[in-house]
């Protein structure tokens, strides 16, 4: 009995093979036997080769389950469950063996009572019952800021949320004109809980000051994602894609007049292009009808000089976009 019975429960299989090989066990049934192996035997290549082309999860040791979206979680399915990971020789062992005299009758329930066979009157609650059970949250566009800080600090929306120590949700004017929107947490800032508080938080503070700018006053800085990437490795689309709501959410509540996109990965994520910053730059865009300036991340300026006479032009840029947009110099602080 070679057969991984995990592996006939992800085909929805398990009770037709028990059944069968039962009836083959007791010399009655050798060619149902046969019969039922042989297509079992091409579906476990076939599963085989699918489970390569799969990029391998964490969990990749313990045994394949049944992964239908239609299958109850194991901690609904009680004890069954259990008993359906018992070593099959124990569950055989315990299992009173069919009457061999009966004449095989596949469409009839067993005479036993197996774990893996399916019970009518079981009181297995239908998923979307389950679902049911948790209170909905209310919508993020429509949080209030305590909310959606209250959100983000909980927020287990994706794998980031496992390895971060705080979540960064923003800082500054929440009624700024100015809006800065980096990348993402790094070590420093997951540590912190702030934007921006490293060595490029300085140099931002620094170009923030030249244009009578400052994170406490007149400016509210946030990040495309909220909780830090294992490694400051770039975040992934979908990682971008369920953060999203949180920094759209912040831009409705504090109205900016302008927003300065800080580097290559916030430009194209708030523009949704994959175009480079070089070709982003020195053009007005718009996030959710705000205008956008895209400059380099400071982070990026600490290592290249050079580059640091083009952020200037980005940001007089920006400054001349501002107003234009009905900012007020006299918004600016002393
Ligand atoms: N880099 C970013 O993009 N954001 C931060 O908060 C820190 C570094």
């Amino acid at each position: 009995m070679a057969l991984n019975e995990s592996m006939l429960e992800e085909f929805g299989l398990a009770p037709l093979w028990v059944r069968r090989g039962m009836t083959a066990r007791d010399g009655q049934g050798d060619a149902v036997a046969a019969q039922a192996e042989e297509p079992l035997q091409s579906m476990r290549e076939d599963a085989n080769d699918e489970r390569r082309a799969e990029p391998v999860p964490e969990s990749a040791s313990e045994p394949l389950r049944v992964s239908s979206a239609d299958t109850p979680p194991p901690q609904a399915q009680g004890e069954s469950a259990a008993r359906v990971d018992e070593p099959a020789a124990r569950r055989e062992a315990a299992s009173p063996r069919p009457d061999a005299s009966a004449s095989p009758n596949f469409d009839a329930p067993p005479e036993d009572d197996f774990a893996w066979f399916d019970d009518p009157n079981a009181s297995v609650p239908a998923p979307a019952e389950a679902r049911r059970e948790a209170p909905a949250l209310p919508a993020i566009h429509t949080l209030d800021w305590d909310a959606l800080a209250e959100r983000v600090a909980g927020c287990e929306a994706c794998r980031l949320c496992e390895k971060r120590t705080n979540t960064v949700f923003g800082v500054g004017d929440r009624e700024a004109d100015w809006m800065l929107i980096g990348e993402a947490p790094g070590e420093n800032e997951d540590r912190q809980g702030e934007p921006f508080v490293g060595q490029a938080g300085k140099l931002l503070d620094n170009m923030l000051r030249s244009l009578a700018l400052a994170r406490g006053t007149n400016v509210y800085i946030a990040n495309v994602i909220k909780c830090r990437p294992p490694g400051n490795r770039n975040p992934q689309p979908d990682e971008v894609a369920r953060c999203e709501p949180y920094l759209q959410r912040q831009v409705s509540l504090v109205k900016p007049k302008l927003i300065v996109a800080l580097g290559r990965f916030a430009a194209q994520s708030l523009l949704k292009t994959e175009d480079s910053i070089s070709s982003l730059r020195g053009r007005v865009h718009t996030y959710e009808g705000v205008p956008v300036i895209v400059t380099y991340h400071p982070a990026y300026l600490l290592r290249s000089l050079p580059d640091k006479a083009k952020a200037w032009a980005d940001l007089c840029l920006a400054r001349a976009t501002w107003l234009a947009n009905g900012g007020a110099p006299s918004n600016e602080s002393k």
